[in-house]
C-alpha cells in the first residue's frame, strides 16, 4: 500500500477567495524522497503543513490525505498527534522556533520518546540519540538550553527528535536555509545518511536545486498554489517541461554563465516558447 497518498488537495485561509493551494497532488512510498521547489509563497510549506495537520484553524482544507490508506482530514487532534508522533515527522528551517527556550536540549528530545525524563533510561536514549546525529558532545548538549547552543547544533537535536520514532516519512521544510554554508553542508550529509540508514522516504522543500538533486530522486515544481511539473531529478532539471521550471533551471546554473552573457529569463520562455 502507498504509504502517503495526497489527492487534489486544496487550502484557502479564512475568507480569502484565492486558494493558497489547490489541486496538488502526489504519492510517496517508504524510502521515496520527494523535492519540493518553486517560490516564495507557492505554497510548500501549506502543502508540507497540511500532510503535518498542523494548519491553523482558519485553514479550509479540501481534498484526501492519506497515511497507510487512512484519511487524515477530519481527524480528531488525538490521532493526529500520533501520526505525527509515529510515522510521519517534521524538520522545519528555524531550529529556533522549534525548540521550546526554556527547556534543556536533552529533556526535549526525552519529550518526544514518551519516556519520563529522569528516568535513567531516557537519558541513555537521549543520548545515544544526540550521538547519532554526530553530537560528539552529547552530555552537554543535552543538558544546555537552547539559546546555548549554535545554529547546526539546535538544528542536529530537531533531527534527533524527527528520528526517535522511526518515522517512514519525513518532511524538511528548508532544514539548512539558516545554517552557514559549512554547516548547511554537513547537515545535509547527515540527513542523507539517516534517511538511508533509517530507510525513511522524504519530503524536502528547498529554493536549492543544487541541495533537492543531491538529496531527492524526484521532484515536484510548485507555482501559485498548484503542480506545474512532476518527476525523477534528472528528467526534470536536465529536459525541464514547463516554462516556469526551465526558468529556474536556468537561474541556479547562473554560476556556470561566463561574465556578461545574459541568461534567460522566465519571461523569455514565455515570449518564444521552449528554446
Ligand atoms: N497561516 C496563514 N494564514 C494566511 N495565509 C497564509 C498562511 N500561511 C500561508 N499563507 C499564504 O499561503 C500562500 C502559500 O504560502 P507558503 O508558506 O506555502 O509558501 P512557500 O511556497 O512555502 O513560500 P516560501 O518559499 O517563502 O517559504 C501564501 O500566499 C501565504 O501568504
Ligand atoms: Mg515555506
Amino acid at each position: 500500500m502507498t504509504f502517503l497518498e495526497v489527492r487534489d488537495l486544496s487550502v484557502r485561509f479564512g475568507r480569502r477567495q484565492q486558494a493558497a493551494v489547490s489541486g496538488v497532488g502526489f504519492t510517496l512510498d517508504r524510502g521515496e524522497r520527494l523535492g519540493l521547489i518553486g517560490e516564495s509563497g507557492s505554497g510548500k510549506s501549506v502543502t508540507a503543513l497540511a500532510v503535518m495537520g498542523l494548519l491553523p484553524e482558519y485553514a479550509h482544507v479540501g481534498g484526501s490525505i492519506r497515511v497507510r490508506g487512512r484519511e487524515l482530514l477530519g481527524l480528531p487532534e488525538r490521532e493526529l498527534s500520533r501520526v505525527r508522533g509515529e510515522d510521519v515527522s517534521m524538520v522545519f528551517q528555524e531550529p529556533m522556533t522549534a525548540l521550546d527556550p526554556t527547556m534543556r536540549a536533552g529533556r526535549q528530545v526525552a519529550e518526544v520518546l514518551r519516556l519520563h525524563h529522569k528516568s535513567g533510561r531516557a537519558r541513555e536514549r537521549v543520548l545515544e540519540l544526540l550521538e547519532r546525529v554526530g553530537l560528539d558532545d552529547a552530555e552537554r548538549v543535552a543538558d544546555a538550553y537552547p539559546h546555548q547552543l549554535s545554529g547546526g547544533q539546535r538544528q542536529r537535536v530537531c533531527l534527533a527528535m524527527a528520528l526517535v520514532n522511526s518515522p517512514d516519512l519525513i518532511i524538511f521544510d528548508e532544514p539548512t536555509t539558516a545554517l552557514d554554508v559549512t554547516v548547511q553542508a554537513r547537515v545535509l550529509g547527515l540527513i542523507d545518511e539517516m534517511l538511508d540508514a533509517e530507510g525513511a522516504g522524504c519530503l524536502f522543500i528547498s529554493h536549492d536545486l543544487a541541495v533537492v538533486s543531491q538529496i531527492c530522486d524526484h521532484v515536484m515544481v510548485m507555482l501559485d498554489g498548484g503542480v506545474v511539473e512532476a518527476g525523477p531529478v534528472a528528467q526534470v532539471f536536465e529536459r525541464p517541461g514547463h516554462p516556469y521550471t526551465a526558468g529556474l533551471v536556468a537561474t541556479a546554473r547562473l554560476d556556470l554563465v561566463p561574465p556578461g552573457q545574459r541568461l534567460p529569463t522566465v519571461a523569455d520562455f514565455y515570449d518564444r516558447g521552449r528554446p
